[in-house]
């Protein structure tokens, strides 16, 4: 008896050892981080983080399948006075994701102090990420203490503490860690607005836009501007669109009025079919105001200058833009075509459905601001290692950034001739 049940283990062993591995991998190996996982089984559930509630980002439910089959994250946003939203991702060219940039490796009972040397601004501009205990202080006495220090202009009373600490701004110095600027490449990059995709429960079907007030828009596009003569020179294009297109021009450097922030700006939703959106110059990622709130916050189409500067920030086929054509006259007849053509010009609100354009307009500090600036100044200093970050040079950062002054125009014009 005893004989056989040893023949019987020594020839089966290995199996028996295998099969003890795997049970034990299987229901005891701990999760590889701190995410939260769902099984695929529950193909409604969403993963989902609440920012008003932390509590929540320590829930663990223990890994059973491969990771690469696991569902996106879904991040909930619940902006202060807002409609809540769920998050799958932002849109932008930088390698941090949205999961990256959601999760903070803050420890319980600690700080971490980021002094503002000269950049004004407060410990509010924390408020999209106050569960992760960062200070936001103007005492110069933290100096040595503060894992970031924020500058707006050189000041040789300043000197890094260590190369540790990060310095942060813009100016032209070759000196920074990263900026508070717009551009998407840098770790603390503020943009003026963001598009993200949303969670599966946030997505919408059915009609978008409300077929009626699209019939009911008889006019074509509206640009509101104050700034007359710029380095983008897109004044000279709008007066050449005008010989072909008609384009109502409010405000200071136009004949017709309206009042910012008031009613008259829902004309943009009931009258006009496009918005001219045009940046005053032609800059990386310098998409401002005039595309994420008129533009995208409206029943409308936004006309930009160039594609490649809005297109990795903004929803799929969400704008017209200047470059895409080889004639001033050629865009004109494609607007004039998409206002005849109800379906086609409703196909550049089909976005809706499965995105979302969040205007930053800094009235409130809530979650919306979470994935940028501020926020994701104080999560890089919980990081551990330190994340390297520096901006090489300067100068040819911000040089780079912008083409020469009216050249796009110029070329279409050029062209139109
Ligand atoms: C109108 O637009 C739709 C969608 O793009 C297209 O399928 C249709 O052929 C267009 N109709 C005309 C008359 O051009
Ligand atoms: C910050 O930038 C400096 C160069 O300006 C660099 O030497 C330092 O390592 C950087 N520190 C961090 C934490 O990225």
């Amino acid at each position: 008896m005893i004989r056989q049940s040893r023949q019987f283990f020594s020839r089966w062993k290995f199996l028996i050892f295998g099969c003890c591995v795997t049970y034990l991998l299987v229901f005891y190996l701990p999760p590889k981080d701190e995410k939260v996982y769902i099984e695929m089984a529950s193909q409604e559930d969403e993963i989902i983080n609440k920012f008003n509630e932390p509590k929540a980002l320590t829930t663990n439910i223990p890994l059973r399948i491969e990771p690469s089959l696991i569902k996106k994250e879904v991040f909930n946003f619940n902006p202060v006075g807002k409609e809540p939203f769920f998050v799958e991702e932002v849109m932008t060219d930088s390698p941090i994701k949205l999961a990256e940039r959601m999760k903070c490796n803050v420890k319980k009972g600690e700080k971490r102090v980021i002094l503002s040397w000269n950049a004004g601004h407060s410990q509010e501009n924390l408020n999209g990420c106050k569960d992760w205990n960062c200070e936001y202080t103007h005492d110069r006495s933290k100096v040595a203490e503060a894992a970031a220090v924020l500058l707006s202009h050189q000041d040789p009373s300043f000197i890094r503490q260590s190369l540790d600490q990060y310095v942060i701004y813009f100016s032209q110095q070759d000196y920074f860690n990263m900026s508070l600027g717009f551009r998407h490449d840098t770790a603390a990059s503020s943009p003026y607005g963001y598009t993200v995709k949303l969670g599966p429960k946030s997505r919408k079907t059915g009609e978008i836009v409300d077929k009626k007030v699209v019939e009911g828009k008889s006019k074509g596009a509206a640009w509101f501007v104050s700034h007359c003569s710029t380095n983008s020179r897109r004044e000279a294009f709008v007066h050449e669109l005008q010989k072909h297109f008609p384009v109502d021009i409010y405000g200071g450097c136009g004949t017709l009025k309206c009042q910012r922030n008031t009613l008259c700006e829902s004309m943009l939703d009931t009258d006009y079919h496009f918005y001219v959106a045009f940046e005053n110059s032609i800059c990386k990622d310098y998409n401002t105001e005039k595309l994420w709130r008129q533009g995208f916050q409206r029943t409308i189409i936004p006309l930009v200058l160039k594609r490649s500067l809005a297109e990795p920030f903004v929803p799929p086929n969400s704008f017209l833009a200047v470059d895409d054509y080889k004639t001033v006259e050629e865009m004109a007849q494609h607007m004039q075509y998409l206002m005849k053509n109800h379906t086609a010009y409703m196909e550049y609100f089909e976005w809706q459905k499965d995105y979302k354009v969040v205007f930053l307009d800094g009235s409130n500090h809530d979650v919306l601001e979470r994935p940028w600036g501020f926020c994701q100044v104080c999560r890089l200093v919980w990081e551990q290692p330190r994340q390297y970050h520096v901006i090489e040079k300067w100068s040819k950062f911000w040089q780079e950034s912008c083409e020469k002054d009216g050249s796009l125009v110029n070329t279409i014009l050029a062209g139109s001739l």
